[in-house]
């Protein structure tokens, strides 16, 4: 949620910032903006929209050699010019950019800032307005900016420009991300490496309530209390390629067809010479020890978390629980002896999900985060990591990090049935390898899938997922999916339970498209197709080689029935595509989201 970049050098710094914000869209998207500072002062471009049109209003004959640029996803106040970052101080001397929330906003402006006139709806004015007020109390921009970050409640990610100092930029975070990159003669600022990747592969990590005091030549790290803070700088190991879309129309295209690839790449990453299961023996322990495991998820993680769950329920017979995030925080539910925290997020950002965390670690309760982004959040915070190997993940609907989240589980599932000595009729590594031939056969089937959105997809109003068992449990996948990115509205159902109510809802014509990989309730799921048919449902079967009946619409390639979700769930991804594409709606960048969720 909201992008940041900032730069400080020697080189005029529009392109790095726009370059970086554009790199940094998926975290918002609905108004953005630049602040470069010169000799002249600062020079402001706010827009309602996307960076494109950001780029184009940037008055590029200003030369400036720092400044600062935002992307944004509207919490307080409307997506607007007034409303998009950066902001300004009442004298105009301070400008800033945040990502987060500030929670006691309010308690401020009322304490601090009551003399005050404010120029948005924002909580991010709140700050600079703050700042300025200190500033002429303390009459030094350091300490002024440290007392204000002293002051906050809730989560922000900040920069600052001062208008009387052109060789400093402040920097401080607190649960949301930011790094500081480290160049040649110039610093470097961004929410995340990919967005600075072009100049600089060194970054510096930034802890919570630390501050930075950043200039060309130098970064002083600091806590808030002034305690000076010493860091080695890291190599964020991104190839750049990965983040262009290359011949693709969409990164959700280009990330659905690289899912073969990705359970390759685990299949490598998690097995050793003599083809045992490579992971952290800590790791091993853990799970092994605990009497309950309890995945915590959003979204999409959320759902492969229920797919974990029965992985590890049938091979480690260690029970699981899946928790949402956000209700989990607010309704903890009664927690076993030893309990083990299992937390699943792609970007490793995603705020809920580190709100649980935050809490069970004061528990003293051990965690482990299965994510895309090592250095995240959720990974350094969480006692233990296992990488998903899935390379950057652009597009807002998220794919690939699905079926890698469902291979790494299901490679700990089968590990931990083996550390406590449980007989398996399983071999996860070869079984991956033939899910990942699978989907390979289906990404090569897109004429046939597009053909299928079109009939079914193209003008309906909502439809339904039915599936039982595991299949269930991609159907709330493929809901997901295609009501974010086409604004179908979808339901996924557990097929026994759409006459308990929801059947109430099919007319002539609503699609329903039901699974059919399971072997044991394909007689029963068959049944519930032919209810919602009497009813005038437009049916959809997409089933598995083996179970297939001849009206079925699509067929998938036979595999191992503890993992038909890593292939069943690739006809549903390309189906939302196709239907996003009929309605002509942006597929990468759908209405109302962002990629990462940092706010609770
Ligand atoms: O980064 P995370 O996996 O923690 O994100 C969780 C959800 O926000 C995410 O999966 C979301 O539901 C996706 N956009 C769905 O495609």
């Amino acid at each position: 949620m909201c992008g940041i970049v900032g730069y400080i050098g020697n080189q005029d710094t529009k392109d790095v910032l726009l370059d970086g914000l554009q790199k940094l869209e998926y975290r918002g998207y609905d108004s953005a903006g630049i602040a470069v500072l010169n000799e002249a002062g600062v020079s402001l471009t706010k827009v309602k929209g996307r960076i494109a049109a950001l780029r184009e209003s940037v008055d590029h004959s200003v030369h400036a050699t720092m400044g600062i640029g935002h992307t944004r996803w509207a919490t307080h106040g409307v997506p607007s010019e007034n409303n998009a970052h950066p902001h300004q101080s009442a004298s105009g001397r301070f400008t800033l950019v945040h990502n987060g929330v500030i929670e006691n906003y309010l308690e401020l402006k009322e304490e601090y800032l009551h003399d005050v006139e404010f120029h948005s709806e924002t909580d991010t004015e709140v700050i600079v307005q703050l700042i300025e007020k200190l500033h002429a109390d303390y009459g030094d921009t350091a300490q002024a900016f440290r007392e204000a970050m002293r002051l906050l409640k809730g989560s922000y990610a900040i920069g600052l420009l001062d208008n009387e100092d052109q060789d400093t930029l402040y920097v401080s975070k607190n649960k949301s991300p930011l790094l500081v990159g480290l160049g040649e003669d110039f610093n470097v600022v961004a929410s995340d490496a990919m967005a600075t990747l072009k100049v600089t592969d060194q970054y510096l990590e930034i802890h919570d309530r630390e501050m930075v005091i950043v200039k060309r030549n130098s970064v002083e790290l600091q806590k808030l209390d002034g305690t000076m803070v010493t860091r080695e700088p890291y190599r964020a190991e991104i190839d750049p390629n990965d983040m262009e879309k290359g011949t693709y129309p969409h990164f959700m295209l280009k990330e659905i067809d690289e899912q073969p690839i990705v359970m390759r790449k685990i299949i490598q990453e998690y097995q050793d010479e003599d083809n045992e299961l490579k992971l952290d023996p800590a790791i091993r322990q853990a799970v092994k020890a605990a009497d309950r495991i309890y995945i915590i998820a959003a979204g999409t993680s959320y759902h492969a978390g229920l797919v974990g769950k029965s992985l590890i329920e049938k091979s480690a017979r260690i029970p699981v629980e899946v928790h949402i995030a956000s209700e989990f925080s607010y309704d903890m539910p009664l927690l076993s002896e030893n309990p083990l925290f299992i937390f699943i997020s792609q970007s490793g950002e995603t705020a809920d999900s580190r709100a649980v965390l935050v809490k069970i670690k004061e528990l003293g309760f051990p965690a482990l985060t299965i994510t895309n982004v090592p250095g995240s959040t959720l990974s350094r915070e969480a006692d233990y990591t296992l990488n998903l190997y899935a390379g950057p993940e652009i597009a807002v609907a998220s794919t690939k990090a699905y079926t890698a989240q469902i291979a790494v589980l299901a490679i700990l599932a089968v590990d931990t049935a083996r550390a406590k000595g449980l007989e398996l009729d399983f071999d996860p590594m070869q079984e991956l390898a033939i899910a990942a031939n699978a989907m390979e056969i289906l990404t090569d089937q897109k004429e046939a899938l597009e053909q299928l959105a079109s009939d079914y997809l193209a003008t309906t109003r909502n439809a339904f997922f039915i599936g039982r068992s595991a299949d269930y449990n991609v159907c709330v996948e493929g809901a997901l999916k295609l009501k974010e990115i086409s604004y179908i509205q979808a339901e996924g159902f557990a097929g026994g339970e759409l006459k308990h109510g929801t059947i109430a809802l099919i007319e002539d014509g609503t699609p329903v498209i039901a699974l059919a990989t399971q072997e044991n309730v394909n007689y029963s799921i068959r049944g519930n197709v032919q209810e919602v048919v009497a009813r005038g449902a437009n049916a959809m079967v997409i089933s598995m080689r083996g179970l297939e009946q001849d009206q079925d619409a699509f067929v998938i390639p036979h595999v191992h029935e503890l993992l038909t979700p890593l292939v069943s769930v690739v006809p549903l991804q390309l189906l939302a595509y196709y239907a996003a594409l009929h309605r002509d709606c942006d597929v990468d960048k759908p209405r109302n989201l962002a990629k990462s969720v940092t706010v609770e």
